[in-house]
């Protein structure tokens, strides 16, 4: 009998997905620096926001107390406002630029003491990676009392998103700069970003490093990096100010990546507070408004597509980025609009499906988008992340047949180019970082149920 194929290649065999498994989990000891795990071998030395809590995921698999470390260290960087910053410096600087002493949070009331931080947020997925982990930890009691320990942290950041980043009480979460997307350099950031002009006088002396250890046709463009560190430098003269940020930021994106993982992740506080005894109403409250403006505002009826809206300059920015299937991830979209994404979109060789010139599912922007190139950053190669959070949302909507190309894909990948940042779409080769924490984490999150699948 001839093996059983996923779209793209043979399914190992138990033994051989077993040893997959371990070098995933040896990727993430490697990478363990103690206090915290490195997202990734030399580019990324600090603990980033979203990549710890996808980290401590993973590492819930293995070690469940280590995975639990990993979430109270992030949380140790938590301003005293809420806000969980998207980078904490543990071990003070390094070859990374902006290190702490760029950031100069000691200019904010609200800076946590004693501990070096970024001044801006990222996608709040850590409320989803703790209710895994807690679903899956096979010791309740340690697992319960750990949720019951950093449930109030959690809600403290989702009030402060709620407040200090929808002001207006629109539903829609904002944010302040591209980095607090996760997803940097996404075309959708493009035209918000060409509104950011400063002039050279208003650039702070820097010293870029991102491409020390990556290839720069990997990593964003000057224009964009320019902007980055002009945002920040803005921000730090105003202290941090959530109120300022928000009213004078330059740049103010309602983001469909952002609010879709804040809106799971409310589904998943719901959940966890359920369990606790703990209210709920104040969580229901942001969730429904939410999905009402996530719909009526960022859903483009014509084009079939979710886009981030330029609160700034009051407009949809329209470019066809993975983006839009993060409504499938977090379960915002209804029955119609899932067939418009999956049918019209995901489904397309011309966007995101295989054709001739390019293999793998699924690009981080459309292969027919002007901003296209599939080896830089976030604008083309495949990234384990969105493959995961695509798959959930094919899952959830039912379509299980394509959920399992995505997970064939993201295996092939990772099987033969290593645990990497992201690859090339068109022939899978790796780019970016090496030795990447979170592709690691989610090779044990998507695939370790498959030897019982086989067996
Ligand atoms: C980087 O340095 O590339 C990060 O995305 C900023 O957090």
């Amino acid at each position: 009998m001839e093996a059983p194929t996923t779209v793209d290649g043979p399914i190992p065999d138990a033994t051989e997905l077993q040893d997959f498994l371990e070098r995933a989990r040896r990727t993430l000891t490697a990478n363990d620096v103690g206090e915290f795990v490195k997202p990734g071998l030399h580019q990324y030395p600090h603990q980033w926001n979203w990549d710890a809590a996808l980290v401590a995921m993973g590492l819930g698999h293995f070690d469940p107390e280590r995975a639990r470390k990993e979430v109270r260290s992030l949380l140790r960087g938590q301003w005293l406002d809420g806000m969980l910053p998207h980078v904490v410096y543990h071990n003070g600087s390094s070859d990374y630029f902006p290190g702490p002493e760029f950031w100069q949070i000691e200019q904010s009331v609200a800076a946590p003491p004693g501990i070096h931080t970024s001044g801006l947020v990222q996608p709040p997925l850590l409320a989803t990676c703790v209710r895994r982990m807690h679903r899956r930890a096979s010791d309740r009691e340690a697992s319960l009392a750990f949720v019951r320990e950093v449930y109030p942290r959690l809600l403290r950041l989702h009030r402060w998103l709620h407040h200090a980043r929808d002001p207006e009480g629109t539903g829609l979460v904002a944010i302040v700069h591209p980095w607090e997307s996760g997803t940097d350099n996404a075309a959708r950031f493009v035209q918000p970003l060409m509104q950011v002009t400063p002039s050279a006088s208003q650039m702070p002396a820097y010293q870029r490093r991102d491409s020390d250890h990556v290839a720069a046709d990997e990593r964003p463009v000057h224009a964009d990096y320019e902007r980055f560190v002009y945002l920040i430098d803005r921000f730090r003269r105003w202290g941090y100010d959530a109120e300022t940020m928000y009213a004078r930021s330059p740049f103010l994106v309602q983001d469909t990546l952002f609010n879709a993982v804040a809106y799971q992740a409310l589904e998943d506080m719901i959940a966890l507070a359920d369990e606790l005894g703990e209210p709920t109403a104040e969580l229901e409250r942001w969730r429904v408004r939410l999905h009402r403006a996530y719909n009526s505002k960022l859903w483009d009826d014509e084009e079939g597509l979710y886009f981030a809206y330029d609160a700034r300059h009051h407009q949809l920015v329209r470019e066809n980025g993975v983006a839009t299937f993060m409504a499938l991830y977090a379960g915002l979209a209804d029955r119609a609009q899932a067939e418009v994404l999956v049918g019209a979109h995901l489904e397309n060789p011309d966007e995101y499906a295989p054709d001739a010139r390019s293999r793998f599912r699924v690009p981080s922007q459309a292969k027919n988008n002007y901003f296209y190139e599939p080896r830089r950053y976030w604008r083309g190669p495949v990234w384990i992340l969105v493959n995961w959070m695509v798959l959930e949302g094919l899952e959830r909507y039912g379509y299980h047949d394509l959920a399992e190309a995505v997970r064939g894909d993201s295996l092939e990948l990772m099987r033969s180019g290593g645990f990497f940042e992201y690859y090339d779409p068109r022939d899978g080769s790796p780019a970016g970082a090496s030795d990447f924490s979170w592709s690691a984490a989610l090779a044990l999150e998507m695939l370790e149920p498959l030897p019982l699948a086989l067996s």
